[in-house]
């Protein structure tokens, strides 16, 4: 499983990419919106930053003639972009054609089975289905990823399932059990998910009690 972080913060991807845990990143108009300046400039930084690792930059055009523009650019800004684009009718065509030239497509606000069927027929690379913000809609984001998973390994479609949208640290663990081919994770839940606090207490524990020897060097 990968892990992607949900986040377009540099620092915060320099310190988690130390970890050597970290796949790709994800990025949405809110976070780019966030870190302010130059977006072109960024996201050139974030890409480089990430090396091989899959950049997910969204179009922000809207006709579909402007998003066809927009997403030829985006994609050529390095070569670790994935475009992402809304799962919206209206761009199915360029959807389409996108792929046929081989730019990876990362499909972002999928919330139905219908729409990620759809999508895993175009031949998209990503589909992310946000869990979360089903959830704030009282339907259940997670039996969503159930489904999308059972589709695909069904019709044995190539497209990944990227868990979009985790709010909190069993949003996560659903993600892990349902089979996603992906997750996208903010700091704050990755920090929760590396720390266990019978890790940190037994240390504590084991370093008292090899300090009682006194010994200086070991081995
Ligand atoms: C990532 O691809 C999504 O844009 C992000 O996970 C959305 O999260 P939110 O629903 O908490 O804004």
């Amino acid at each position: 499983m990968k892990i992607f972080l949900d986040t377009a913060h540099l620092p915060t991807i320099t310190q988690w990419l130390a970890t050597g845990l970290i796949d790709g990143v994800t990025t949405n108009p809110t976070h780019l919106s966030k870190e302010g300046g130059d977006s072109t400039q960024l996201v050139k930084a974030l890409c480089a930053q990430l090396g091989t690792g899959d950049v997910s930059i969204e179009i922000t055009e809207h006709t579909p003639e402007k998003v066809y523009a927009q997403a030829q650019a985006i994609a050529a800004l390095a070569p670790n972009v994935v475009v992402k684009i809304p799962c919206h009718k209206e761009y199915y065509g360029i959807i389409k054609q996108l792929v046929l030239e081989g730019i990876s497509i990362n499909i972002t606000l999928v919330f139905s089975l219908m729409q990620g069927l759809m999508m895993c027929k175009l031949g998209v690379k990503y589909i992310s289905p946000f869990v979360g913000r089903l959830d704030d809609i009282d339907v259940d984001g997670i039996s969503v990823l159930h489904q999308l998973r059972n589709m695909i390994d069904q019709y044995h479609f190539n497209t990944q399932i990227l868990a979009a949208s985790l709010r909190d640290i069993r949003h996560l663990h659903a993600a892990i059990e349902a089979g996603a081919d992906v997750a996208t994770v903010p700091s704050a839940i990755l920090e929760k998910a590396v720390t266990h606090p019978l890790t940190i207490s037994g240390m504590v524990q084991f370093n008292a009690d090899w300090d009682k020897l006194g010994i200086k060097q070991f081995p």
